[in-house]
């Protein structure tokens, strides 16, 4: 590699940054993150910081994975690649997909088809949809429905059902025939509503309405996070999904679960919608698959959308639809090893124990500074949105926001800024002295700024 000048000098040049506008990353060039080990990195001037962003919600197992790290090596070695389209596939594709449809069982998935990331995984699941119902007879059945606020990657398919404005105005038209209902967040929401049942109850109502004037026969799916993520961590109701799920069923809708940050461990459960005692009809998966170590995703079909496609007698049931990458075997082997050691050092359960001691150290946080508005979590997902005033709940501005985060990363703790959130998802190995450091860092962050 070329030497630490030429990195800092041409950081921000030859390169666009997802998320970000080019003109503002180079008169304020991004940190380089050289290195990682546990749940630390260290940027090119060797300042080492506990990572509590995880990567990007995804490095479950943290840096020093060997396992994982071995497994990509030694199928590097016996095949770096091979297609998984029509007439070949590969040993771990195989192997990979008989362990994902072992483990979400409970959640009624029966096949894996592989993707190359969280996007491509909804971009799946929407293209599914619409076929199901091509099969069945029902060709009007297009249209879809999602949450306000929601997150679903950036292809034209997922950034159509994203319920956040900011990353859909610069590139519309987005696909027609979706519509969205109010996101179920109690801290902010149409109703002006607290109380997260009588909130559940009315975005319920206000689903009933949306379907009933778009015509349940014209719409193919609903899709949500189980705990929206991006969106600021906004984790619905206890009844919420469950109310959703009533709602499909009622007009015959298919549910699509975005598990990409909720898979594997991150809320408690193996999956959000294990949380919430659901069982969805498609599940998307990507990030903690690998724990970030190779780009790999996966859509998971329940048995009545298998069944429809691998019964099929009308043409429609042919998938023209895949990636060159859908299988890798190197994806798939990083995929094997991850799931290993996640169930091996039960995530879930250490995502539940240290989320508890998170939330416990969020709430006094939020006790001491007043720029703290709301403090919302469930597990190692958590986000702390920050206000310039309590009462008007008017977003803490940009300023504010990167003061936080850059004097928190000065006492040790890399956060990431999402609008006026400050979101936390950590590897799920933590232990209790690194969720102190993470408060700690937050309460250096919020004292610089407040
Ligand atoms: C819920 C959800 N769905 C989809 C995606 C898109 O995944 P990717 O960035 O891997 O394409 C993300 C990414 O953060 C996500 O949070």
């Amino acid at each position: 590699m070329r030497d630490r000048n030429f990195l800092v000098e041409n950081n921000a040049k030859p390169i666009w940054h997802p998320m970000a506008h080019p003109a503002e990353m180079r008169a304020q060039p991004p940190r380089i993150v050289m290195k990682g080990e546990g749940v630390h990195v260290t940027d090119i001037d060797g300042k080492s910081v506990i990572d509590a962003v995880g990567g990007l919600w995804n490095v479950n197992l943290g840096y020093s994975c060997d396992p994982i790290k071995q497994a990509i090596s030694d199928q590097l070695n016996a095949l770096p690649y091979y297609s998984g389209f029509r007439g070949t596939s590969s040993g771990p594709s195989i192997e990979l997909a008989y362990e994902l449809t072992e483990w979400f069982k409970p959640e009624g998935m029966v096949r894996a088809f592989f993707t190359s990331g969280g996007s491509d995984s909804v971009e799946t699941a929407l293209r599914l949809a619409r076929q199901y119902w091509k099969i069945k007879g029902q060709a009007d059945r297009t249209k879809f429905l999602a949450l306000k606020k929601g997150y679903h990657g950036t292809h034209f398919g997922g950034a159509s059902v994203n319920g956040n404005a900011n990353f859909r105005r610069n590139y519309e038209p987005m696909l027609p025939g979706v519509f969205h209902i109010p996101a179920p967040s109690t801290y902010r929401n149409p109703f002006n509503e607290t109380d997260p049942a009588r909130l559940a109850q009315l975005c319920a109502a206000a689903m009933e309405e949306e379907i009933a004037f778009q015509g349940a026969d014209t719409i193919a799916a609903f899709i949500m996070e189980p705990v929206l993520g991006a969106g600021g961590v906004i984790v619905p109701p206890d009844s919420f999904m469950k109310l959703m799920r009533e709602i499909c069923d009622r007009h015959g809708i298919l549910m699509i679960a975005d598990e990409v940050v909720t898979g594997f461990g991150r809320t408690g459960a193996w999956s959000g919608s294990r949380l919430w005692g659901v069982k969805p009809d498609m599940m998307t998966m990507a990030k903690a698959i690998t724990s970030g170590y190779f780009p790999l995703g996966a859509t998971l079909i329940g048995e009545h959308v298998a069944e429809a496609f691998e019964t099929d007698t009308t043409n429609f049931g042919s998938i023209g639809h895949g990636y060159t990458y859908s299988g890798h075997p190197v994806g798939c082997a990083a995929g094997l090893a991850a799931l290993a050691e996640t169930r091996r050092l039960k995530l879930d359960e250490n995502a539940t124990a240290r989320g508890k001691d998170l939330a416990q150290s969020l709430a006094a946080l939020k006790a001491k500074h007043p720029l703290v508005g709301d403090v919302r979590g469930k597990g190692l997902m958590a986000a702390l949105e920050l206000v310039a005033d309590r009462d008007s709940k008017k977003p803490a501005d940009k300023k504010t926001m990167a003061k936080v985060a850059d004097s928190a990363y000065e006492a040790g703790v890399m956060l990431r800024v999402s609008g006026n959130n400050l979101i936390l998802s950590p590897p799920l190995i933590l232990t209790a002295l690194d969720v102190q450091a993470i408060a700690d860092g937050i309460d250096a962050g919020l004292s610089a700024a407040g």
